[in-house]
């Protein structure tokens, strides 16, 4: 006798299931493993010029080790507001929301334990995986009843990732990914050798707690001025007080657009592999943040350890704070409103 259909069920199926499951999206350019906890890339395998392929993120072998501690948010998916909040707090319609001070003052990516840290409930179907979190109303005090769909899907040499979002109440919403790319491989040294090109003209320069003052400030003229590639160490010591604030690059750049469709925000060249990386993006901006954080204490895949700027992060997103800040493009979201963007990282070599 066969046992009752019931009990055969998959675990994850019944909702947000409590064990993280791995998946894997791969062609013959792109090899992805992402798994429902936190909706995090563990893994991200693309050749290098002679077609070698290699890990390019950092993170750690076990899926398990995400739910005993990812303090860097390797990986994950940012929500319900990527990036900080200052003074831990916004008002909306009249109303002023409280949040969690988890980064001095301010809130850092949804609070004590964001979207980075949920359960999400995964739909695989070939090369496509669709996660989804219901966030309840005023958890870690965002208003509203959020669904939350993230699609991960693979383009022919890249990955997609389009968010989508829909509420009960009115709400803020800011959703990205926290890849920490080493297209050199991960675990091999700092990134201060990659050149990156940002398709940006004006930057946010922010406080000492790294919130936006308002000010959209043009690059030119300062070590933020990425229009033509630079290798990142070239100026990333020098003597500018918005370096020091981040103690390197943690900004976000308002990236110039034409229109509401793809464009291209970043890219980057590292050349010992020839891996080339672009990230093509939805979004107004991209904290650019360069592993300022990371100090060699952290013992990640392979035994490899972390050094400081082994890593960087292209955070496609709206501005921090917005919030707070009226002038800057809105990342409010109603009842009847469908909140919808996508990012494409796109790799090749050189
Ligand atoms: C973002 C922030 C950084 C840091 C990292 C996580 O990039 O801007 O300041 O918090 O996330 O360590």
């Amino acid at each position: 006798m066969s046992a009752p259909l019931l009990a055969q069920k998959p675990k994850e199926a019944a909702g947000n299931s409590d064990l993280p499951n791995v998946h894997t999206l791969k062609n013959d350019k792109i090899e992805a493993k992402i798994t429902n906890y936190g909706g995090i890339v563990m893994s991200l395998m693309v050749p290098d010029r002679t077609g070698k392929m290699g890990d390019i993120v950092l993170g750690f072998d076990d899926p398990e080790h995400y739910i005993r501690g990812n303090p860097s948010y390797f990986g994950a998916l940012i929500g319900r507001y990527g990036n900080r909040i200052g003074h831990a707090k916004f008002t909306l319609e009249g109303k002023e929301y409280t949040l969690a001070k988890n980064d001095g003052d301010n809130t850092l990516h949804g609070g004590n334990k964001g979207f980075n840290q949920k359960f999400w409930t995964p739909k695989d179907d070939q090369n496509k995986l669709t996660l989804t979190y219901v966030s309840p109303d005023m958890e870690e005090g965002f208003p509203g009843t959020l669904t939350a769909t993230v699609t991960y899907s693979l383009l022919p040499s890249g990955l997609r990732i389009e968010y989508m979002a829909k509420t009960d109440k009115a709400t803020v919403v800011n959703l990205t990914n926290h890849s920490y790319f080493n297209l050199a491989g991960q675990g091999n040294g700092d990134v201060l050798n990659h050149e990156i090109m940002i398709n940006a003209d004006r930057f946010t320069p922010v406080d000492q707690g790294l919130i936006p003052t308002g000010v959209l400030q043009p690059v030119a003229g300062t070590p933020f001025d990425f229009r033509q590639a630079h290798k990142i160490g070239e100026r990333i010591n020098a003597n500018d007080q918005q370096l020091k604030y981040a103690k390197g690059y943690d900004h976000n750049w308002v990236l110039n657009r034409t229109g509401a469709g793809m464009s291209l925000a970043a890219h980057v060249t590292e050349p010992t592999s020839g891996r080339v990386m672009e990230v093509w993006t939805q979004e107004p901006g991209v904290q650019f943040y360069t592993g300022n954080f990371l100090d060699g204490k952290i013992t990640g895949k392979g035994g490899k350890k972390y050094p400081f700027r082994g890593a960087l992060c292209l955070e496609t997103q709206h501005f921090p704070d917005s919030p707070n800040k009226p002038a800057f493009p809105s990342t409010e979201l109603k009842p009847g409103q469908t909140y919808r963007t996508a990012t494409e990282y796109r790799f090749s070599t050189k």
